[in-house]
């Protein structure tokens, strides 16, 4: 009975988790909401018009007609709440992809239903939006498309329903989880010789018609050339998904992955013309992929938006001082506490011009003035103090925003723990390591830098131990192993 209570507890904890939103969401202006709007009532439109052109056309017809059209209007608002869930952040952008896709293959049924395998129309499309948008969306988005069919005449076959809902939801799964072009290209080789087989059994062996219309009795060479077809259609899917990354903003995990790669110009020029700023990012990238793995955060976005966190640093290398060689600290030439500060200020915002140059997606970019949000430039207000009590604070301190979701605000954190633990002594503690990253975090949420993170306490609990790991990791690799003459192997 206890145990019984215990688990009640914890998915009631875990549903309450499950509603606080992760992300703050982007608001859609109304302009666009009302082009969303229209859009689905036009896939109503379309998908149930046909039950109009009946003659004589009697009072409950019209009736079962608005039925149909309010119960996909419905299903299309499903479909775009579904999609702001999974994704907090989505764009409007992101949002006209869906229903357009939407709307793309409800009139494809209608056109060329008789002509076109079911599979073909609705799996590439699913392709794009799992690896977009996440598998949650892509499900709900193959549920409307495969069950809704805009010609009463038509009617899909048991079998090939079933054999799209089993591929359709695989592509969704799958597709949300991929991680590079290669892995999509086999899925892309996979899905067709699966169906082709699945229909060779369930539908060439007795050959069962695709739909129950006698124009379309399919012979075991159709089935073939159906499944030739959704792998065509798949693999040119392949080819414009980077179209579509940068036509819609989207974010999938091979463009990720792709942005991560330290040979990327921007990366390169990052390790050779601020090789400080660069040995700071990457021990960032670990403390931040560790905390991230440790609360269940997006660990591919985290990497990408640490690598590039700092490349604002870029228009002036030798003013921070990890590029600095200890001979010559430009801020002590300069003598101008104000000016110190806007070059810091500076880095924020070409970082944000270098984000646009190299085309980075949004949620990258994004990590850019989040790291830093609104923290104080406490070395150069203190001197600007020495010089003249009233100065305002405000000159000290960064422009923001604070951070908005999880992932920059373990960044945020990073940064700050990353100078201290580098300087900390070899034979410190563990509990003062753990000391000196408590206090940084604490400073910063108590600046209020962490308010719409939604970082619970567990999670900034989870976030200290995970630090902490990292430390030992860092320490461990600084402790010189004895060598002797003889010990020449490694
Ligand atoms: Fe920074
Ligand atoms: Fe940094």
């Amino acid at each position: 009975m206890q145990n019984i209570i215990t688990t009640l507890k914890k998915l009631f904890y875990l549903w309450r988790r499950s509603q606080v939103p992760v992300k703050q969401p982007i608001k859609i202006s109304r302009i666009d909401n009302l082009i969303i709007f229209l859009i689905c009532i036009l896939i109503s439109i379309i998908s149930s018009y046909k039950l109009l052109l009946i003659s004589p056309l009697y009072i409950e017809d019209i009736f079962s007609w608005f039925l149909t059209f309010t119960e996909i209007l419905i299903s299309s608002g499903v479909l775009i709440l579904v999609s702001k869930k999974e994704n907090p952040t989505i764009s409007s952008r992101q949002i006209f992809l869906i229903i357009t896709l939407l709307l793309a293959v409800q009139v494809t049924k209608l056109a060329l239903a008789s002509t076109i395998s079911p599979l073909a129309m609705i799996i590439p499309p699913a392709l794009i939006i799992s690896q977009g948008m996440g598998s949650v969306t892509a499900l709900a988005w193959v549920s409307i498309a495969s069950f809704i069919w805009p010609d009463p005449e038509i009617v899909i076959n048991n079998n090939i329903f079933f054999i799209l809902l089993v591929f359709a939801s695989v592509v969704s799964l799958l597709g949300g989880r991929i991680r590079s072009r290669a892995q999509l290209l086999q899925l892309s080789i996979f899905v067709p010789i699966g169906s082709f087989f699945s229909q060779w059994i369930l539908i060439g062996k007795d050959k069962i018609s695709i739909t129950y219309e006698q124009d379309f009795v399919l012979a075991n060479g159709d089935i073939f050339s159906d499944s030739l077809l959704l792998a065509i259609a798949m693999l040119f899917t392949i080819l414009f998904i980077p179209i579509f990354e940068s036509i819609f903003g989207l974010l999938t995990k091979a463009r990720l992955l792709e942005l991560a790669d330290k040979e990327n110009p921007l990366i390169r020029r990052l390790s050779l013309e601020a090789p400080g700023t660069f040995e700071h990012t990457l021990l960032i990238c670990g403390l931040a992929e560790e905390a991230t793995r440790m609360i269940g955060g997006d660990i591919d976005l985290i990497k990408t938006g640490a690598l590039y966190h700092d490349v604002g640093k870029l228009h002036a290398p030798n003013w921070f001082i990890e590029n600095q060689d200890g001979s010559k600290n430009p801020h002590d030439e300069l003598d101008d506490p104000i000016k110190s500060a806007k070059v810091l200020q500076a880095h924020v915002d070409e970082g944000l011009k270098f984000a646009r140059k190299n085309r980075l997606p949004k949620l990258i970019a994004n990590f850019i003035p989040e790291h830093q949000g609104t923290l104080k430039m406490g070395y150069f207000f203190q001197k600007a103090k020495e010089k003249n009590l009233d100065i305002n604070e405000y000159y000290f301190r960064y422009r923001g925003p604070i951070p908005q979701s999880k992932e920059t605000a373990i960044l945020m954190l990073a940064d700050g723990c990353e100078a201290a633990l580098r300087a900390m002594n070899i034979n410190a503690s563990d509990k003062e390591a753990l000391e000196t990253i408590s206090n940084i975090i604490y400073s910063r949420k108590k600046d209020g830098q962490l308010d719409d993170s939604n970082l619970s306490k567990g999670e900034i609990f989870l976030i200290k131990r995970a630090f902490l790991n990292v430390w030992k990791r860092i320490r461990h690799r600084r402790i010189q192993y004895p060598t002797s003459k003889n010990n020449t192997f490694s």
